[in-house]
């Protein structure tokens, strides 16, 4: 499916009329019509489509490039929606979602036969979220049917936080952007597994494990995270992601070892660039140095991410080093993404 043109629609997400905004009546009847519209949401843009309707599902694969074996999470507006769309829903679910939604908190639970054979690839379970962001939640609520939404990025690219990165990876390969500025987290949900005996993390991000297990008591971790050779539960994990066009290579050492490694790269005439931060920027001679938001706040790392891994592009590096962050709190999911986008590529100076 090819588009002429991607429509975009500009909304005020301090608005508090947005249900009632002429921008958000129409994107929504054309996603309850079965288009492809993409909106923002607290984490990353998604791409959305009427969950009930598979050939709606089946224009979001092909505009992302996305693999068919790689199911799609359902947006909801209300916990209404929850029962509709799920079975045999556990206790530790339903406080999860009255802790965490509206949030970056995606739960896997038994399916009903409603949603579209598409979204879940072929999977007995669903995976739901209630996101936490005026627009996607007006939209959600104005369309009036479950959408199922991937992040808006081309497959394997960085997920997109404004409607302009949006724009750039699928400009007439959909039906239209709702532009409600930057997002806010910059790192996908959280997604955990509800329908075993234990809640387990299949995918870190906005919500910790140790939130989780404040409202749940126990909390697992999927094994196959950070181990290449397992299967993970969670399709889309297995993928390469996020990947800017030059070599990544994640540096666990200091600043004086990373341009060391530089000023190798330099002497072959290779374009280099550093992923630092702020307290970072002026300690680095390389082509293009980024600073990605504060060490002293790691939910600024995370929020800037996507967006520094595109810029990359933009400079146009043949290979950038990256600084690493503390495995701790959102500086999980900021290395699980880091260590995607490089592709296991990791020097140590030790
Ligand atoms: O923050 C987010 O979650 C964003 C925004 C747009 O909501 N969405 C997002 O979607 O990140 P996507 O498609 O890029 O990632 C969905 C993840 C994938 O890793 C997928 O394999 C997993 O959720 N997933 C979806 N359904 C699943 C299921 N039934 N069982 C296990 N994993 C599932
Ligand atoms: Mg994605």
């Amino acid at each position: 499916m090819s588009y002429k043109q991607t429509k975009m629609w500009i909304v005020d997400k301090v608005d508090h009329n947005l249900q009632k905004s002429a921008e958000i009546k129409e994107a929504a009847l054309w996603i309850s019509e079965g288009e492809v519209v993409a909106f923002p949401t607290e984490t990353v843009y998604g791409l959305g489509g009427n969950a009930l309707e598979d050939d709606a599902i089946a224009k979001i694969f092909e505009a992302k490039g996305r693999p068919s074996d790689n199911p799609l999470i359902v947006h909801i507006a209300t916990k209404q929606q929850v029962e509709e769309l799920a079975a045999d829903i556990p206790e530790m679910a339903s406080k999860l979602m009255d802790a965490f939604w509206p949030g970056p908190l995606t739960l896997i639970l038994r399916k009903q036969a409603a949603i579209a054979e598409k979204v879940t690839a072929g999977l007995d379970t669903v995976a739901l979220r209630m996101p936490d962001h005026p627009v996607a939640l007006a939209l959600l609520e104005v369309a009036g049917v479950p959408v199922a939404a991937p992040s808006a990025n081309l497959s394997g690219k960085p997920s997109p936080t404004t409607a302009r990165h949006v724009d750039r990876d699928l400009h007439g390969k959909i039906a239209g952007i709702v532009d409600g500025g930057a997002t806010g987290i910059g790192v996908e949900s959280t997604v955990v597994d509800c329908t075993g005996d234990v809640a387990m993390v299949l995918r870190p991000g906005g919500i910790t494990a140790e939130q989780i297990a404040e409202v749940v008591g126990e909390v697992s971790v999927d094994p196959a995270l950070g181990e290449s050779d397992l299967a993970p539960k969670s399709p889309g994990v297995k993928y390469t992601h996020y990947a800017p066009k030059g070599a990544l290579y994640l540096v666990e050492g200091s600043r004086e070892y990373v341009q060391t490694l530089v000023n190798e790269q330099k002497q072959e005439g290779t374009k280099v660039g550093v992923l630092t931060t702020v307290e970072g920027e002026h300690a680095y001679d390389a082509d293009v140095v980024l600073a990605c938001g504060s060490r002293e706040q790691l939910a600024s790392v995370a929020s800037k991410l996507y967006e520094t891994l595109r810029s990359f592009d933009d400079g146009g590096v043949d290979v950038i080093y990256s600084e690493v962050f503390p495995n701790e709190g959102v500086g999980v999911a900021i290395m699980n993404r880091l260590e995607k986008a490089a592709g296991g590529r990791m020097v140590s100076e030790k």
